[in-house]
């Protein structure tokens, strides 16, 4: 134990800046990728915590060093284990398993060894740097044993743990080989949260079902009325806490006279179309880029919009490339936008501008701030930021947000077009409904949903979480 170590300490997969190779042996960092980087970042800044995360490659020999008032202590991964533990167990087997089994779950048994050998380390290196009594934010699905293993060397400490992902229906959770010793891994913090109600219920369920204990009964409400579980002479809290954004601050760069005068530039760019579609995700197959394709299609060939009128704007950041359903989805995905442009493009104004690439923070401010329709349709999503970013940015009430029902997000913003993204008519009909919206209708729906982003921001999400686990018994 440190005698003077950190007295906050969030733990995740990923450090919130990359290390990058470059060709000619030289390194750089860069920002992570993700919403929880997006999330957690600019909170954890303000309290001038401590970060244990992966640097982002395999075999990286980095030691712990400061940013802009950060201290960041990177935990090395090999490269069998980035195979093993992070695009096998966690997102060859769990990411689908969370996200209803959209694709296929993979579950193989040397995966999980590594997964368990990983969240050691983890647990390890938060140990040996956490203050007597410290508190210990532990994020999201990579990490799930991490606050059993961290209890079991340090019950000192305060443990937090928060899903970033959708917690499945019982049913799906139950499919998982290591299902019990997951449930016991969650139970080691003294506070789990999830997006949703609903999580927490499965969640408290399965503590029952798997490990024989008597959570309570009541519903579990939105930073409310936290179940409860004991475990041993522990309670443990089980809530639901919706994360959310850096609103204000992406309001003021919204405002800036440089992002409007870049938001005027991307329409001249785009050949100042009547008006522009815009997505913006990671490139990952839970997130429906293929349905907004389909139902663009769809629409240019009936001719209820032309591509002269209105042309699309994809930006999906790469990610998770060697995992098989990524490179899959890119290729299909990649098919379809030039199936639409090779239709509907003429020389020089594409139907479809697809770009396999990640933006800075203004330059994507700019891009939302140009949209005049954000189209966000996963088939499933613990939250989503993207729409919230959207709403911040739309000061000026314009623009309309069409959300997918399946986004966690869809709970709280009920002023979007909310759609399902498997209904590919009820798609198009809403993408048709935001293009022709009319401008007061428009209008009233974004104040309603500024109203929500701009009140509901991240740091009364972190707040909520860490108030309620400060109210946790001490140990
Ligand atoms: P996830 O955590 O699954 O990636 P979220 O919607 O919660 O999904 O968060 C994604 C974050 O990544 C958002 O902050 C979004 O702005 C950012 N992002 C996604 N795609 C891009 C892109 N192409 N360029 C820049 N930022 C992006
Ligand atoms: O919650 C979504 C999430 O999986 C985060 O845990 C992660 O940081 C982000 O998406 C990006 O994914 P990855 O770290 O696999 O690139």
């Amino acid at each position: 134990m440190s005698t003077n170590g950190s007295d906050f300490i969030v733990v995740a997969n990923r450090l919130p800046v990359d290390l990058e190779r470059m060709e000619d042996g030289t390194q750089r960092w860069k920002h992570s990728p993700g919403g929880l980087v997006t999330a957690l970042e600019p909170f954890l800044r303000s309290r001038s915590g401590a970060w244990v995360g992966w640097p982002g490659i395999a075999d990286a020999e980095v030691e712990a060093f400061e940013e802009e008032g950060l201290r960041l202590h990177p935990v090395g991964l090999s490269a069998a284990e980035v195979r093993d533990y992070y695009e096998g167990f966690s997102n060859g087997t769990l990411w689908p398993l969370y996200h209803d089994v959209v694709a296929p779950p993979v579950f193989d048994r040397s995966w999980w060894e590594s997964y368990v050998k990983v969240n050691r380390r983890f647990a390890d290196a938060c140990a040996s740097i956490a203050a007597k009594g410290a508190t210990v934010w532990v994020q999201d699905y990579q990490l799930q044993l991490v606050p059993q293993l961290l209890r079991e060397q340090r019950p000192d400490l305060r443990i937090g743990f928060f899903l970033h992902i959708p917690f499945p229906p019982v049913e799906l959770f139950m499919q998982l080989p290591w299902r019990t010793e997951i449930i016991r891994g969650l139970l080691g913090a003294d506070l789990v949260g999830f997006h949703r109600p609903g999580g927490a219920q499965n969640f408290l369920w399965l503590a029952r079902r798997l490990v024989g204990l008597e959570p309570s009964r009541g519903a579990v409400g939105v930073r409310t009325r936290p179940g409860v579980v004991q475990v041993g002479d522990r309670t443990v809290r089980v809530g639901a806490f919706p994360i959310s954004i850096d609103a204000a601050g992406l309001d003021a760069i919204a405002r800036s006279r440089e992002t409007q005068a870049r938001a005027k530039q991307i329409r001249e760019e785009l050949g100042n179309p009547r008006r522009i579609m815009l997505g913006v995700d990671r490139l990952d197959y839970t997130k429906g880029i293929d349905v907004r394709l389909h139902a663009l299609h769809e629409l240019l060939a009936e001719e209820r919009i032309t591509a002269e009128d209105t042309v699309m704007v994809q930006l999906a950041t790469p990610s998770r490339e060697r995992v098989e359903h990524y490179k899959q989805m890119r290729g299909e995905i990649e098919q379809v936008v030039g199936r639409i442009n090779g239709e509907f493009s003429r020389v020089g104004h594409p139907a479809v501008h697809y770009l396999h690439q990640s933006v800075d923070r203004r330059e994507l401010c700019a891009f939302m701030s140009a949209a005049d329709v954000m189209v966000v349709t996963p088939v499933r999503d613990g939250m989503n930021l993207v729409c919230k970013e959207y709403v911040a940015c739309r000061y000026d009430l314009g623009g309309a947000l069409v959300l997918s029902e399946f986004a966690g997000a869809a709970s709280e913003l009920t002023s979007a077009f909310l759609v399902n993204p498997h209904d590919l008519d009820g798609v198009k009909n809403s993408l048709y409904a935001a293009l022709t919206v009319d401008p007061a209708e428009g209008r009233r729906r974004m104040r309603a949903l500024r109203r929500q982003v701009l009140t509901h921001d991240v740091d009364r999400w972190a707040r909520s979480f860490l108030e309620a686990l400060g109210s946790a018994s001490p140990n």
